[in-house]
């Protein structure tokens, strides 16, 4: 099926955001790094700015940046709208307000935007889509995937899971996935199904509580590795 721009919510969190999700140190971000379904995320632009090594796969990089834009500008008023529905479901000690929180994440697609023809042109922005993906194997020291996976597991389903995150430790040495839960901040029910099948595959998963903390109670990311010998 093709990919429509209006199956999504592009929704870009910032740099700060992204170390904190996914505990970055200076080593892991002196490495190569893939950031999948990376979308109108400010993660890229940064890190490039700062000197890393990064390239982000997303299908919404089949899109101009007016296409995409204007995706954004249609979606944020629905976005403060369903914060404000779902309130109880978030921490405010940290985001503020709802219109507070998606100010902040609007200039994180900003820094996007103004990146995004730069970083087409130097192969930062690739347009791919899990469960395959274009890069050789081993090209990358780090995957990092944010709010994709398990908190769109009703859509995407637990083979999908599986086979995604296999592919993501053929193409890097290292896979963090963050968050844990489904839009609901309810634990995946595909976590541990989809960890005993990486674990059959040689690949062992840990979950790991992080600082970042949006959803209430949602503060793990997956870390997946290669067993050794
Ligand atoms: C909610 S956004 C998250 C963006 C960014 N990672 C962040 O946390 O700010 C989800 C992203 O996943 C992308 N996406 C959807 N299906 C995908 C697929 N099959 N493979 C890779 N990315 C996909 C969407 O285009 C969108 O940019």
């Amino acid at each position: 099926m093709a990919f429509d721009l209006k199956d999504i919510v592009p929704f870009g969190r910032s740099y700060r955001e992204y170390v904190d999700m996914f505990a970055l140190g200076e080593s892991e971000l002196a490495g190569h790094v893939l950031d999948c379904g990376g979308g109108p995320a400010a993660f890229n632009a940064e890190l490039a700015r700062r000197g890393g090594s990064v390239v982000s796969a997303d299908p919404v990089y089949g899109f101009g940046r007016e296409a995409i834009r204007a995706r954004i500008d249609e979606v944020v008023p629905e976005m403060v709208a369903q914060l404000h529905r779902n309130r109880a479901k978030f921490r405010w000690d940290r985001s503020g307000s709802p219109e507070e929180l998606v100010a902040r994440r609007r200039a994180a697609m900003e820094t996007f935007l103004a990146d995004y023809a730069a970083g087409l042109e130097a192969g930062r922005y690739v347009e791919a889509s899990l469960p395959e993906l274009p890069f050789e194997p081993g090209r990358f020291d780090l995957a990092l995937v944010s709010h994709l996976l398990f908190l769109y597991g009703d859509h995407l389903g637990r083979d999908f899971h599986i086979r995604a995150l296999k592919e993501l430790a053929g193409q890097a040495r290292e896979v963090r996935v963050f968050p844990l839960a489904d839009l609901n901040a309810r634990r995946s029910p595909h976590l541990e199904p989809v960890r005993r099948a990486l674990d059959r595959a040689g690949l062992a998963s840990e979950a790991v509580k992080v600082s970042y903390e949006s959803q209430k109670g949602v503060n793990r990311m997956l870390r997946i590795r290669a067993v050794e010998g």
